[in-house]
């Protein structure tokens, strides 16, 4: 069936056939990024839960492969993540293929956390222990899914961070373990936003690689930032939003990055796209892979999201605009119709000022301090009198970064497809910075 229906996503990744949903399993190995995915192999809706399996040099030329984990003893897969097993600590290293290992949510009530592992580069994946549990069940259902492992250096420990309850204060605990096999509970964390697939990273700030804080968050992502020790996260309980966006959630990040980067990617979960309607044969897209980090702000340090530069391998053709008044920016816009789009656009603003850019007959509009698209409030505050704005715009979707990504909405978008038009418009004369708009090839 391919890749090129006029509704399919062309550098976002979907499922060639049916439904996927939650990321699972993020991580680098060798040269490959792997991207595990809720996906129900039989129909367009949830259902049947197994992990897909694709990989890429680049994140964004995907290859499926065949389903990594499949249904056993009468249970689904849910969420989860992979990590290197570095240090061969479980003991199956082959040659000097490191270890693959997966820890997922085996789907019958009552739920526990399972293993699976691959000693071939993630080709093929054996259930640990016959799929029994790492993890039992710890009397808290129906909640109690999505484990998050990786290895923590400074103590030589896994970790696991785990929700497991849905009743206010929610509760996420966390586990630690030498063998990947045995795990100990060694704090809990409670709090009543949090909800389903928890993540923990560690970012810089800044850019200094050496001065680092704690990122926590959901699937809703919203965050608390803090310090971790390996056991216990303890924060100042400011709780705050990583997307304003509709159709961003159960995100994740990989694991075992080779550069220090911290990318993650979100499931675009949400109806109002034209997958159904359209008959597309799959259901649901990813987000495109943003980078995090932590920036000292006016307001404290605040979590920062921005595309991964691999997509400039995509650009086709470029405009690009300096200095210039709104009139003769947007001429000189319409004259670069556009299918797939990465725009970036900086002006000159203060509260007063209002902007409207068209995108394929969307409208993002810029007024108070925020832009404005599809319902959703965006905070755009100048900063030394100026705003930005960066939009990736694919066939199903619209993503807005603000003010360099300090505040970042993600949202499915239904496009006449042969609307190709790129427009600005204002009632006042609205001083362009830049304007830099690139025509996309199809990743597929
Ligand atoms: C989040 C979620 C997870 C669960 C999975 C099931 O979207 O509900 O908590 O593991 O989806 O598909």
């Amino acid at each position: 069936i391919g890749y090129d229906q006029p509704f399919r996503p062309q550098f976002h990744f979907t499922s060639l056939r049916n439904w996927l949903n939650d990321p699972n399993g993020m991580v680098y190995l060798d040269g490959e990024y792997h991207l595990f995915f809720q996906h129900n192999p039989l129909d367009k809706v949830w259902g049947n839960m197994t992990w897909g399996h694709a990989v890429s040099k680049d994140m964004l030329h995907w290859k499926q492969l065949p389903h990594a984990i499949l249904p056993y003893a009468g249970g689904t897969i849910f969420s989860g993540t992979a990590a290197v097993d570095v240090d061969n600590t479980l003991g199956v290293q082959q040659g000097g293929n490191k270890t693959l290992v997966a820890a997922f949510t085996f789907a019958k009530q009552p739920f526990y956390q399972a293993m699976a592992y691959s000693t071939d580069r993630g080709r093929s994946f054996s259930l640990w222990n016959e799929g029994q549990a790492i993890v039992p069940n710890q009397g808290y259902d129906p909640g109690e899914r999505d484990p998050k492992i990786f290895w923590h250096k400074p103590s030589q420990k896994w970790v696991m961070v785990l929700w497991v309850k849905q009743a206010k204060p929610g509760r996420v605990l966390f586990f630690n373990s030498e063998d990947l096999q045995n795990w100990k509970e060694v704090s809990q964390f409670d709090r009543d936003w949090v909800f389903e697939c928890m993540d923990l990273v560690q970012l810089p700030i800044d850019g200094d690689p050496k001065n680092t804080k704690w990122l926590l968050y959901d699937a809703s992502f919203e965050y608390e930032i803090g310090e971790f020790d390996g056991k216990t996260f303890t924060t100042d309980h400011k709780v705050y939003r990583g997307d304003y966006g509709p159709n961003y959630y159960a995100a994740q990040s990989f694991n075992n990055m080779p550069d220090g980067r911290c990318v993650s990617i979100g499931w675009m979960r949400g109806d109002n796209h034209p997958f159904l309607k359209e008959d597309m044969p799959f259901n649901q897209q990813m987000s495109f892979p943003t980078t995090m980090d932590f920036r000292t702000t006016e307001e404290g340090l605040k979590l920062y999201r921005w595309p991964v530069q691999e997509i400039e391998s995509l650009y086709e053709e470029t405009l690009s605009l300096g200095k210039t008044d709104l009139a003769a920016a947007s001429a000189k816009l319409q004259t670069f119709p556009a299918e797939l789009v990465d725009l970036s656009i900086e002006f000159a603003a203060d509260n007063t000022t209002e902007l409207v850019l068209y995108l394929r007959g969307e409208k993002i509009e810029y007024r108070e301090g925020a832009f404005n698209y599809a319902g959703t409030t965006v905070p755009a505050k100048p900063i030394d009198g100026v705003v930005s704005l960066r939009v990736l715009v694919d066939r199903a979707s619209v993503e807005l970064f603000a003010n360099e990504g300090a505040a970042v909405s993600t949202h499915y978008a239904t496009f006449e497809p042969l609307n190709r038009s790129l427009g600005l418009s204002s009632k006042q004369d609205v001083r362009i910075r830049t304007l830099t708009v690139h025509r996309l090839m199809s990743a597929w």
